[in-house]
C-alpha cells in the first residue's frame, strides 16, 4: 500500500465546455501522479500533484535510448454516478511484462492500481459522461540517469496522466479504412513487439503517413521475417469473422497482448461462437473476400473500443467488407464491452473496479 501525498492545485483549470468533442488526447486534468525509483532504494516518495512539467537533464536517458513504457485504459461515469475502470489489474500486469522486457523495476500490482484510483478520485470531476466519452489514464515510465552510455538507468519516473476523451477515430463508430502495409515493418519476434513502449509506435510513423496521403486511417501490420502473416493495427488488435469463426492473430510475441482483445475473445467464447487465435495469412483473407466468406472485420483497442473495418487494401488489392456497414457481431460486441463499461450490463466476470 502506497503512501501517497497529496498537493491540490489552488489554481484549478475550467473544466471542457459540455458540447466540447473532446478530441482524443488534447486536454489534460489538474492533477498528476508521480512516484521515484533508485536503485537500492526501490520505488519511493508516491505523490499526487498539480500537473505541471517534468524538469530533466538533457543526458536523461530516455531522451536517447529510449527506456520508457507507458498503459492506457480509462475511467466510466456509469449511469448512477458511480466511476468504474475497466480491469486495471490486467494493466498492472502488462506494466510489469513491458517493464521486464525493457529491464525497467517492476511496480508492485496493487500499487500500480491504487495510484490510479486515487488520481482518478482527485480529478473525478473531469470524467465526461457525454456518449462514447471517457477519461483516459496513461501511466508511464521514463529511465532518467544522466547518462550516454547503454545500459538501463538506475533511476526512473512514473507518472500518470488523465485526460477527458471522445472517440479514438473521428470515425466514431462507422467503418475505417485500413492500409495493409507490406514494405515497412513494425516488430520482429525477439524484438519488443509484444511490449508497451514508444519504440514501437515511432517504428510505425512513417507507414502511418503513407497511408494517410493514400487517404487509409490506419496501418495493419504484417510479421517482420515473412511478411505475409497478419499481425495487428497501429493502436488496435484485429478481427476476422470468416464463415462464422472468429479468428485473430495468436500471440506470438511481436504484437501486443491487448485487454480488449484478451475480452472479446471471451465473450466470443462464452457466446458459443468457434474463436481461433492463429496465424493469418493476407492471402486468406483475400480468398475469403473473394469467395464471399468475409463476414466482419474489426480492431479492438482501450482507445478504439471495437472499431469496425470497412475495408482493406493490400498492394493494388481491395478488400471491401461486406457493404461497409457495422457488421452485426461488431455492434453486439460494441455494446457489450461498453455496457459493461458503464455499468448497464452487470458485471459477472469480476472486471470492473469501482473508484471509490
Ligand atoms: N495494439 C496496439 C499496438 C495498441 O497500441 C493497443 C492499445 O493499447 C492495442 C493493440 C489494444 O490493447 P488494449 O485492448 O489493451 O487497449
Ligand atoms: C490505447 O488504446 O490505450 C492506446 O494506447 C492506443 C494509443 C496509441 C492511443
Amino acid at each position: 500500500m502506497l503512501a501517497i501525498r497529496v498537493e491540490k492545485t489552488i489554481n484549478p483549470k475550467p473544466l471542457p465546455e459540455p458540447e466540447n468533442p473532446l478530441k482524443f488526447g488534447t486536454i489534460f486534468t489538474d492533477h498528476m501522479f508521480i512516484m521515484n525509483y533508485e536503485t537500492g532504494k526501490g520505488w519511493h516518495d508516491p505523490r499526487i500533484v498539480p500537473y505541471q512539467p517534468v524538469v530533466l537533464e538533457p543526458s536523461a536517458m530516455v531522451f536517447h535510448y529510449g527506456q520508457e513504457m507507458f498503459e492506457g485504459l480509462k475511467a466510466y461515469r456509469a449511469d448512477d454516478g458511480r466511476i468504474l475502470l475497466f480491469r486495471p489489474d490486467m494493466n498492472a500486469k502488462r506494466t510489469n511484462h513491458t517493464n521486464e522486457r525493457l529491464c525497467i523495476p517492476k511496480i508492485p500490482e496493487e500499487d500500480f492500481v491504487q495510484a490510479v484510483k486515487e488520481l482518478v478520485k482527485i480529478d473525478a470531476a473531469w470524467i465526461p459522461n457525454r456518449k462514447e466519452t471517457s477519461l483516459y489514464i496513461r501511466p508511464f515510465i521514463i529511465a532518467t540517469d544522466p547518462f550516454l552510455g547503454v545500459r538501463p538507468s538506475d533511476t526512473y519516473l512514473f507518472m500518470i496522466i488523465l485526460s477527458p476523451v471522445g472517440a479514438y477515430y473521428p470515425e466514431g463508430l462507422n467503418p475505417v479504412k485500413i492500409w495493409i502495409e507490406d514494405d515497412y515493418v513494425r516488430a520482429v519476434r525477439g524484438g519488443i513487439g509484444e511490449a508497451k513502449t514508444g519504440g514501437n509506435y515511432v517504428a510505425s510513423m512513417a507507414a502511418q503517413l503513407k497511408a494517410h496521403e493514400e487517404g487509409y486511417s490506419q496501418v495493419l501490420w504484417l510479421d517482420g521475417v515473412e511478411r505475409k502473416y497478419i499481425e495487428e493495427v497501429g493502436a488496435m488488435n484485429i478481427f476476422f469473422k470468416i464463415r462464422g469463426t472468429v479468428l485473430t492473430p495468436m500471440l506470438n510475441g511481436s504484437i501486443l497482448p491487448g485487454i480488449t482483445r484478451n475480452s472479446v475473445i471471451a465473450l466470443c467464447k462464452e457466446w458459443g461462437l468457434p474463436v481461433e487465435e492463429r496465424r493469418i495469412s493476407v492471402e486468406e483473407l483475400y480468398e475469403a473476400s473473394k469467395n464471399g466468406d468475409m463476414e466482419e472485420v474489426f480492431g479492438t483497442g482501450t482507445a478504439a473500443v471495437i472499431s469496425p473495418v470497412g475495408h482493406l487494401r493490400f498492394q493494388d488489392h481491395v478488400i471491401q467488407i461486406q457493404d461497409g456497414g457495422i457488421g452485426e457481431l461488431s455492434q453486439k460486441l460494441y455494446d457489450t464491452v461498453t455496457g459493461i463499461q458503464l455499468g448497464r450490463i452487470p458485471d459477472i466476470r469480476g472486471w470492473i473496479t469501482e473508484v471509490k
